[in-house]
Order: C-alpha cells, then sequence, then structure tokens
C-alpha cells in the first residue's frame, strides 16, 4: 500500500502519495540544452551517514536506512534523465557484485512515463574516472544506452588509447586527471542534455557544489541515530564557502518508514554559476 506524506512546506498539505510525487515536478521543463538542470539524491541517516565502512562488507548502505519509498522516488528521478553520472569506482563495485544495479529504468511505468514524454528509452550513461581503470558493466550494452567517459586531460595515455581502441567516447574535463564540475556539465549541455542526474559520491558532488553546477539538491533523511565510528558522509574536503548555502524548497515527513522511525524527504535548490543570486 502506498504510504502518505505530510507536505510541510512550503505549504502545510496532508495525504500526499510518494508515487508520482517526483515525476510531477517535470524536470525536463527545468532545463534547456543551454542551461541544464542538473540534480543529486543522498539517503542520509540523522547523524549524517550516507554509508558506513568495515572489513566484512567494504563500503556499504546500512538496510535499516533503505526504504521502499525512498527508492521509489530515486528511480522517479532517474526516469526523467536525459543522462546520469556515475563513476569508475561504481562500475568496479557493480562487476564484484558488491552493489546493485540503478543504471537502467526498468519499472514498466517509468518506461512508458519516459516513453510518452519524448525521452530516450534508457538514459545515456557517463562515467566519471580519474583511474580509466574499471570494467563496463553489460547491462549497459543489453539495454543500448549511448556511455561516455569523462576524464581529465592528463589521465594515462595508455588507458585513453584502451578506451578509444574499443570505440567509446571520452570528454576530457578537467585539467588533472580528475573531472571538473563546469566543463564537465558545459561538455553534456552540448550533447543536448538538458536533465543531468548526478549518481555519484561525495567527490563528484564536491566538484559539482564547488563549480556551482547543481541545480537541486534531493535529500531523503531518516530519523535514526546509525553512529558507526567508520562512515562516509555527503561531502569530505576542503571547507566550502557560500556555494555551499542551500535555500530550502520543499519539505515532506513521512511517519513509521523506516518502521519505528520516519524520515523527512527535503528538496535544495542551490546558487548555479552565473546567477545573480536574486
Ligand atoms: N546514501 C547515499 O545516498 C549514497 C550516495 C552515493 C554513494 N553512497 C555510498 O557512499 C560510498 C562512497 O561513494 P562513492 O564510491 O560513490 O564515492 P566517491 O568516493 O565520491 O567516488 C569514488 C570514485 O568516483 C570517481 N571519481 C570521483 N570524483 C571524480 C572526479 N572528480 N573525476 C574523476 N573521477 C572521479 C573515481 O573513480 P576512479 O577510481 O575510476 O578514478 C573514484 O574512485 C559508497 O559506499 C556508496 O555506496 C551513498
Amino acid at each position: 500500500m502506498q504510504k502518505k506524506l505530510l507536505q510541510l512546506y512550503p505549504d502545510y498539505c496532508e495525504k500526499i502519495s510518494t508515487q508520482g510525487l517526483y515525476l510531477a515536478q517535470q524536470l525536463q521543463q527545468l532545463g534547456t540544452t543551454a542551461a541544464p538542470f542538473v540534480y543529486a539524491n543522498f539517503l542520509s541517516s540523522l547523524d549524517g551517514r550516507i554509508a558506513l565502512e568495515d572489513a566484512n562488507h567494504g563500503t556499504y548502505i546500512p538496510k535499516r536506512i533503505k526504504t521502499a519509498s525512498d527508492f521509489g522516488l530515486f528511480m522517479e528521478l532517474q526516469a526523467q534523465a536525459d543522462c546520469i553520472i556515475t563513476h569508475g569506482g561504481y562500475m568496479r563495485a557493480l562487476a564484484e557484485g558488491l552493489l546493485g544495479n540503478v543504471l537502467q529504468v526498468n519499472d514498466k511505468d517509468l518506461v512508458e512515463w519516459r516513453r510518452n514524454n519524448g525521452l530516450t528509452p534508457q538514459p545515456a550513461v557517463i562515467i566519471a574516472s580519474a583511474s580509466l581503470n574499471f570494467p563496463i558493466h553489460g547491462s549497459i550494452q543489453d539495454a543500448a544506452q549511448s556511455v561516455y567517459i569523462a576524464t581529465g586531460k592528463n589521465a594515462d595515455p595508455e588507458r585513453i588509447r584502451y578506451w578509444q581502441n574499443l570505440g567509446y567516447r571520452l570528454l576530457f574535463t578537467g585539467e588533472e586527471r580528475k573531472v571538473q564540475g563546469a566543463p564537465l556539465i558545459h561538455a553534456l549541455s552540448g550533447l543536448g542534455y538538458k536533465t543531468i542526474y548526478l549518481v555519484a559520491g561525495p567527490q563528484m558532488l564536491d566538484t559539482m557544489i564547488r563549480e556551482k553546477q547543481l541545480s537541486r539538491l534531493y535529500l531523503s533523511m531518516t530519523h535514526q541515530l546509525i553512529a558507526g565510528q567508520d562512515f562516509r558522509t555527503l561531502l569530505n574536503a576542503p571547507m566550502l564557502g557560500t556555494e555551499g548555502n542551500l535555500k530550502l524548497e520543499a519539505l515532506y515527513y513521512e511517519q513509521d518508514s523506516p518502521p519505528g522511525s520516519g524520515q523527512f524527504f527535503m528538496q535544495f535548490g542551490l546558487p548555479r554559476s552565473g546567477d545573480t543570486g536574486t
């Protein structure tokens, strides 16, 4: 049964359904090819853990902070994307069976939604990598997704040749080995992508925010304190300035989810490069 949400901001509203909540935002209409709409989504505990680490599991998102409603909303964001940005580390984790595959839209209603809204059957996949050392997951070829590999100009020439010889298209979008946010989004907008979903971790989030390339951050925060000494959080980089000032756009509350607790679904706007700040 679909859980109901309370909308707490901007207006108070009861009995909002999680299903369709983010689809109704029509993100395609917020982006243009000149100024694409770039968005990210994270799931966190109240004490800021997005993942824990231990010797047995490696780095993993703890089961107890995951809910069906959060995953459903994640997929609604995925369904609206022209392209998703993932990275070499995720490709390696998929190959080792450490993480589940979220590279494709599989839900049949969402597949149909894409068709009805003029999108390609599946989003393109952009793989950011400084090492260029990862395998391509077979599901990308099976789903006939467009693929681009984004890296820095100083990436290992041998690895560059390796991918080029296999016919992959590379985007050189950083001065050193790493990708930088502004050149990456510029290159993707040049490819005609209007909605760009960042499905990556703290490092790519940092480069997007630092270079003012993120339009919106979705954050699901469960009302759980989970502790754990070795953990990942949203950002782990030098201190940010005003580019780290976010504005709340919407706040939803889901009760008893995870069971015995609850969660906020939050949506924040960020300053974009070129914004006048008004
Ligand atoms: N709870 C959540 O919502 C959430 C969301 C995301 C991630 N997580 C979890 O958090 C943990 C860490 O996430 P993560 O591994 O995605 O994050 P990460 O440490 O930020 O990213 C790791 C990989 O991304 C590539 N990369 C990052 N920044 C890059 C740049 N500027 N240029 C080129 N390549 C770059 C690198 O690939 P190469 O090594 O190939 O160069 C690097 O190994 C994982 O356990 C993950 O599952 C949780």
